[in-house]
């Protein structure tokens, strides 16, 4: 396995997720980790991130220059490269010309890092510091027009520099360069599977819960999902779910989560219809945070009074993510924060529940190989995200037993004419919303006075940042007619051609 250290760069999940894609375990820490730590972890090499700061900085993050002497191989990337520069007695300097983008790279040294690889490479650079002496005991194998030492070695000692980012997209080879690492430099084995990981975890599971209970909020999502099949696997009818119906769900889900778990996976189910409750409590409410507020409380309510009435339990199991875990290094004042995680509103403490979080190391990505491992169908693992809070956000104004029927089966055609279209993977999220807007029709011979359907289509990595999708004019044609001659007072459909920002993905 790899140990991460991390100075704060932006892209320090990536330099993760490229190694483990090539089966490689590895986990990100904070530039601080002690050396006892870092012993204690024994990694067989130790990569050094990129980071805002220069290596001159008054408040410039340093490790311990004893990583050095472990005898372990070590990468520094970008800022980590000067950073070794810089404690092992080399010069690093304030370039006049900032090196930002795409460089081509000759390659002087075929050797380890750059096995497989020969004459120019394209590498995505950007620094401002340069390395003006390297180390002694190092010499330069790969140099740009504008950067004598765009990579260098120190063979005998294993210590290796990169000023590019291998970890992104823009450096074509960077993956194969970091598994020249990891493989020939640092002697790891591919090991890092979703079958061992299933193996393992299964009998870590099995070990810490021993013959105690677990209850696991399902939500049909992946996270929740994959959680419940997997501790399954593991501890069988010691795990307890609980699928609350709030009744904000989409079109046939309920059915499809409860028959998926039950009759498919013989997982103990609690299936909650609360439909009717939480209708009643959102009655008349058409403020968004009140929205919001209303149907927390009351998931968190109803899944306290289900998980009472199972008995003693000992254990509340929640897909986390590794990106949850991650401390976050903020150098610009170094102080690090860690992520609150989302806990089912501090019902652990009050129940005196342990907390149970089988995949808190995998990325998002890797759930979904866990997932489809574990034989989840494909319409889970690659469902399209969906708020807590359901269509209420998508009904916007007031939220009536009528008008979540008309977004619902909106909503449906919606997904199924993206599904025919073959476009739903590609799609982060696509959906219909109920706008509270009346206007005036012609049906037939008859005036009608209905309401307006707003189409939502939006491309995004991480949900931050998104944009409109660029639906081909006659898949917009056959949803509009569709929800107009199907759904029952509807006389007109809208598209949302809006960005994140300033406008959100959902509309409340
Ligand atoms: P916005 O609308 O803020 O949404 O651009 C960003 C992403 O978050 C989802 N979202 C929520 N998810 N509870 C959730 O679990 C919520 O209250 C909530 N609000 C928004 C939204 O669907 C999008 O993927």
């Amino acid at each position: 396995k790899i140990l991460i250290l991390d100075f704060g760069s932006q892209v320090t999940q990536l330099i993760a997720r490229r190694i483990r894609e090539q089966s490689v375990y590895c986990e990100i820490h904070p530039y601080t980790l002690s050396l006892e730590k870092i012993r204690e972890f024994a990694p067989q090499g130790i990569i050094l991130s990129g980071g805002p700061c220069s290596v001159y900085d008054a408040d410039a993050p340093h490790s311990d220059a004893g990583i050095y002497d472990l005898g372990l191989p070590v990468l520094g990337i970008c800022y980590g490269m000067q950073l070794m520069t810089s404690q092992l007695g080399g010069k690093v300097e304030r370039s006049h010309k900032r090196e930002y983008g795409r460089a081509a790279m000759t390659i002087d040294d075929t050797a380890d890092l750059f096995a497989g690889l020969s004459g120019k490479e394209e590498v995505w650079m950007s620094h401002g510091d340069k390395i003006e002496l390297m180390p002694r005991g190092f010499s330069a194998i790969a140099h740009t027009d504008n950067t004598p030492a765009a990579a260098m070695k120190d063979e005998k000692r294993r210590l290796y520099g990169v000023q590019f980012h291998p970890e992104v997209v823009h450096t074509p080879k960077g993956a194969e360069m970091l598994g020249n690492f990891v493989f020939n430099v640092c002697g790891c084995k591919p090991v890092w599977t979703m079958a061992n990981f299933i193996e393992t975890e299964i009998a870590a599971v099995r070990e810490k819960v021993g013959s105690g209970k677990v209850i696991c909020a399902l939500s049909g999502g992946v996270d929740s999902s994959v959680v419940a099949v997997l501790l399954h696997k593991a501890i069988g009818d010691q795990l307890q779910c609980i699928f609350v119906n709030n009744g904000l769900l989409r079109k046939g889900e309920a059915e499809k989560v409860v028959n998926l778990f039950t009759k498919h996976f013989r997982i103990n189910l609690d299936y909650v219809d609360a439909s009717t409750r939480f209708l009643d409590k959102l009655n008349g409410v058409t403020d968004p945070e009140k929205k919001r507020k209303i149907i927390g409380n009351e998931f968190i309510f109803l899944f306290e009074e289900e998980a009472k009435k199972l008995g003693t339990v000992d254990w509340l199991a929640q897909g986390t993510l590794y990106p949850d875990v991650i401390e976050s290094v903020s150098v610009k004042g170094p102080s690090s924060v860690i992520k609150s995680h989302h806990n089912v509103g501090g019902l652990p403490e009050r129940m005196k529940l342990k907390l149970l979080e089988p995949v808190r190391e995998l990325f998002k990505d890797e759930v979904r190989l866990l997932g489809k491992e574990l034989g989840l169908p494909d319409e889970v693992i690659h469902r399209q995200p969906f708020p807590g809070p359901g269509l209420a956000i998508r009904c916007i104004g007031e939220i009536t037993a009528e008008r979540l029927e008309i977004l619902r089966e909106s909503d449906a055609i919606v997904l199924d004419e993206i599904r025919k279209a073959g476009l739903y993977r590609d799609i982060w999220q696509s959906f219909a919303v109920l706008l509270p807007v009346r206007s005036v029709g012609v049906m037939g011979d008859a005036r009608t006075y209905d309401f307006t359907i707003a189409l939502r289509a939006v491309n995004s990595l991480d949900g931050m940042t998104a944009d409109w999708v660029k639906l081909p004019y006659e898949l917009l044609g056959n949803i509009s007619s569709r929800i107009i001659n199907e759904v029952k007072g509807v006389n007109r459909v809208v598209y949302d051609i809006s960005q994140k920002p300033p406008a959100t993905i959902e509309w409340e």
